[in-house]
């Protein structure tokens, strides 16, 4: 009997690709070449389900566009802003993502651009590679302490959780703002802001965690850095798309924010310029869930997705 199509957008960890090979008659992206939504859309002809990533945008015209072989679209990802949901719901294509196997090491990235971006983790190892270190000095690279400071958390999530969990390791008294309050079981002591002003004028240092899309589009933007303690440390691990990078730069130029640790980016990988300019931002290329036990993780829950659907039972990752 042959074997159903599968479309991997990427290169994936080696064993997935060996599960996907194994199960499937699975065309595989050897070159890892970035796609386009008309590359997906002529890879996907005949094909029975697409494993696609972060990177791929599948907007309305693509989905819509989809041939009608397509019964499932499972994401490496547990972010799902990339693909438009309404137009996969629309089609009746179920669209599967990988909640929790990446909490640990997205949250673990959160708190290295914190501790990074305060420490000047950057700056020094560029001094130290460019063979510009002319010894110990008393004030040299002289950082934000943030053991005993106050985190705001935007997004109590599991991975907010989960840094909120890391950063209690450091003495951080933990703030958050989510959508709702959690249970006390869940908030371990962190405090909950019902509104943006007291939220804010606590976060000695921002960790942004909240999902892209609409909802927190531009979410930090002039008026809400105006709400930080001057100085404030800000990081992202979430979406580029929550930032006002115009806002974000002209911060860091003016001492509002004295550090900030980026690992994601609007219109990633053209990020904006102003970035690079600034010695005291930290960037990094969306690392977040990178380490080899998640990549794998987050690969076979795409696949028990991908195999839920289509043996006609409820994958436990659905989103729509
Ligand atoms: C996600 O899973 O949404 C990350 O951003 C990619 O690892």
């Amino acid at each position: 009997m042959s074997k159903p199509v599968l479309l991997v957008t990427r290169r994936l960890p080696e064993n997935v690709e060996a599960r996907a090979s194994r199960d499937y008659d699975a065309r595989l992206n050897l070159a890892d070449t970035p796609t386009t939504p008309a590359g997906i859309l002529a890879a996907s002809v005949g094909a029975d389900a697409i494993l696609c990533c972060t990177s791929d945008r599948l907007d309305a015209a693509t989905v819509s566009a989809l041939p009608a072989s397509v019964r499932v679209i499972s994401t490496f990802s547990v972010g799902t802003d990339h693909i438009d949901l309404a137009a996969a719901k629309a089609r009746g294509i179920p669209v599967c993502n990988t909640p929790d196997v990446l909490t640990e090491a997205t949250a673990e990235l959160s708190m290295l651009l914190i501790l990074a971006a305060a420490r000047r983790a950057g700056e020094g190892e560029r001094i130290v590679r460019a063979d510009a270190w002319t010894g110990w000095a008393p004030t040299q690279l002289m950082g934000r302490q943030v053991s005993g400071k106050r985190l705001g958390i935007f997004g109590m999530g599991r991975i907010g959780q989960a840094l909120a969990r890391m950063a209690r390791g450091f003495n951080m008294q933990v703030n958050y703002r989510n959508r709702s309050r959690l249970s006390p079981e869940l908030e371990q002591g962190a405090v909950y802001h019902d509104n943006d002003a007291s939220f804010l004028a606590v976060c000695d240092v921002l960790a942004l965690n909240a999902p892209g899309g609409a909802a927190t589009m531009k979410w930090l933007n002039a008026e809400r850095i105006a709400m930080l303690p001057k100085g404030a440390v800000v990081t992202n691990a979430a979406r580029g798309t929550l930032v006002d990078d115009e806002a974000l730069i002209a911060a860091l130029r003016s001492g509002q924010v004295s550090f900030a640790g980026l690992d994601v980016f609007a219109g990633e990988p053209a990020i904006h310029p102003g970035y690079r300019e600034l010695e005291n931002a930290v960037l990094l290329p969306h690392l977040g869930s990178a380490t080899i036990e998640t990549r794998d993780a987050m690969g076979h829950l795409a696949l028990d997705g991908v195999d839920a659907v289509l043996a006609g039972r409820l994958p436990g990752n659905l989103v729509v």
